[in-house]
């Protein structure tokens, strides 16, 4: 079989060369699509294709229509807003996620801005401490249990939002179950975003939640830019201006948001949550066994269209 890797923002060369090994003592055959700039070049190379490893590149009903082959997508990461499921199952192409592979990555990185945003942005001038602040996080998944376990670590108060993670579980691990989202925004110097981005969750933060952070509020998104009402987010930036936002994902209006708001609003240049050479290992590697397990087992763990 054939997999193809098609990554506008390659893998480290360690994922690529255990990607290449995995795939060769299985049998398959690797192709290498790195870099592209044209969405054409994505459709040339998908179709011969019976296999496809993605990052966060659009497998559009487009993409899908010129890979007449395909016949197992994975998304090496988490979030799976790229691959257009319906059309996959349509054609009865299997989507895989590798869920929780980059995790740590994207907590580091949460983390991290946390603290940047604290010192100024590594600017002159008296920044704050996390330590003894309050910390909210939206989304207790894997990537918010282990920025709750860091945070904690570092002598943060930490509390959490998830209707899908019952409070007993979130309380065993150190960690204050919020009532509400409101009450969340309410009592948290930090919130950190970890949800993916859906039709519900799309635009869902916004004014009425922002508001309600208390003095010097930092709302820090690792997730998508999409779960932004970016409208709003600049009416309350505007009103507050003690409130910062700091985000890996720039907001469509970023530009916009870096002229009014100064240092205020951070956006790192390209998203770099998962951007580490482990993680590009961690979920590179699981791709690619999901594929051989697959194609030699039939085995759909991981499967989101089924
Ligand atoms: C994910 O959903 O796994 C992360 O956003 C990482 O995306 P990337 O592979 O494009 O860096």
């Amino acid at each position: 079989m054939k997999i193809l890797v098609a990554t506008e923002k390659p893998f480290a060369k360690a994922a690529v060369d255990g990607i290449r090994e995995i795939a060769a003592a299985a049998g398959h055959e690797l192709a290498l699509l790195e870099k592209y700039t044209d969405k054409a070049q994505f459709i040339e190379a998908v179709a011969d294709a019976d296999a496809l490893i993605v990052r966060s590149d659009k497998v559009t009903a487009e993409v899908i229509a010129a890979a007449p082959k395909l016949k197992i997508v994975v998304r090496a990461g988490a979030g799976y807003d790229n691959l257009d499921l319906a059309a996959c199952t349509a054609r009865g192409i299997v989507a895989m996620n590798t869920p929780g592979q980059n995790s740590n990555a994207v907590a580091e990185l949460a983390i991290a801005m946390m603290i940047f945003m604290s010192r100024n942005r590594f600017t002159p001038g008296t920044g704050s401490e996390i330590q003894g602040k309050t910390l909210g996080i939206q989304a207790y998944g894997n990537v918010g249990k282990l920025v709750a376990a860091k945070a904690k670590a570092l002598g943060m108060k930490v509390m959490a939002f998830d209707p899908y993670v019952p409070a007993e579980k979130m309380q065993e691990e150190g960690v204050s179950p919020a009532q509400s989202l409101e009450q969340m925004y309410e009592s948290c110097d930090f919130i950190s975003l970890h949800i993916p981005a859906t039709p519900q969750t799309v635009g869902s933060i916004g004014y009425d939640l922002i508001s309600r952070m208390p003095k010097g509020g930092c709302l820090v998104n690792t997730a998508r830019k999409e779960v932004i009402n970016e409208a709003e987010l600049a009416k309350v930036l505007e009103e507050r201006t003690d409130l910062k936002y700091v985000t890996d994902v720039a907001a469509a209006t970023q530009a916009e948001l870096d002229e009014k708001f100064g240092k205020r609003v951070f956006a790192t240049p390209k998203k770099m949550g998962a951007e580490t050479a482990e993680a590009n290992v961690n979920a590179g590697l699981a791709a690619a066994r999901q594929i051989v397990a697959y194609f030699a087992e039939g085995c759909t763990k991981f499967q989101l269209n089924k």
